[in-house]
């Protein structure tokens, strides 16, 4: 574990991209988070993820690792971040795959993602997953309600109406702000009800 010298004293988020759909959220919280400079990135793409940015978006997988702080590649396990001892504030996975769900719901930590995971659970840091398929399968499902109880957020990337979008970048940007709060961040433009939404409490029910 050389290669983390010195910790820098920023607070450190794992961000794991696999391969669901969606690769464009994975890179527009690397973005995000870069506004913070007291936060310190540490990037896992997996082989699908590689394979999901160069076919839903326009950046070069390259690009996506220039955001992070530090890269990782899934074959190398004896990085830092699979250790316990370097110390995070939690992870994120987003997308989430159902691969990836699986693999952390049994415990089957064969790439560095699946690892960090693992690690991030058993340390009892904040494990956010945004878990993505449609439909989903009862597998799916236990999966997720496994990992639930196992002490991480189940967070599918769901659309949400009632901050009035206007484009798809408005409705991104709500998920990703109710993500970042799980880590006491709030990205500029998040819009939270009865702060920017709308706000019915005090409308009659008749
Ligand atoms: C364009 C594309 C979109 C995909 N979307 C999903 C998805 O939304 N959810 C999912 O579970 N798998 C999806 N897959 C399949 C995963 O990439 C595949 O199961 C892969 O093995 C996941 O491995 P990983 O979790 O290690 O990235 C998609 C694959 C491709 C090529």
């Amino acid at each position: 574990m050389a290669e983390e010298k010195k910790n820098s004293g920023k607070k450190r988020l794992i961000v794991g991209i696999s391969g669901a759909s969606g690769a464009i959220l994975g890179i527009q919280l690397l973005k995000l988070l870069g506004q913070y400079p007291d936060w310190e990135t540490h990037l896992i793409m997996t082989e699908g993820a590689k394979l999901t940015i160069r076919s839903e978006t326009e950046y070069t997988v390259e690009q996506v690792a220039a955001l992070a702080d530090r890269t990782y590649e899934p074959q190398q396990i004896g990085a830092s971040i699979a250790s316990g001892t370097f110390r995070t504030e939690g992870m994120v996975i987003l997308p989430c795959s159902m691969k990836t769900i699986a693999g952390i719901a049994s415990g089957y930590c064969d790439n560095l993602l699946l690892r960090a995971a693992d690690v991030t659970l058993k340390e009892k840091r904040k494990l956010v997953l945004a878990a993505r398929e449609c439909p989903l399968s009862a597998i799916h499902l236990r999966n997720m309600l496994t990992l639930t109880e196992a002490g991480a957020y189940i967070m599918p990337p769901v659309l949400s109406y009632y901050q009035h979008p206007q484009s798809i970048e408005d409705m991104n940007l709500h998920f990703l702000g109710k993500l970042l709060d799980k880590f006491d961040l709030e990205p500029a433009g998040y819009r939270r009800w009865g702060e920017g939404c709308s706000d019915y409490s005090n409308e009659s029910n008749e």
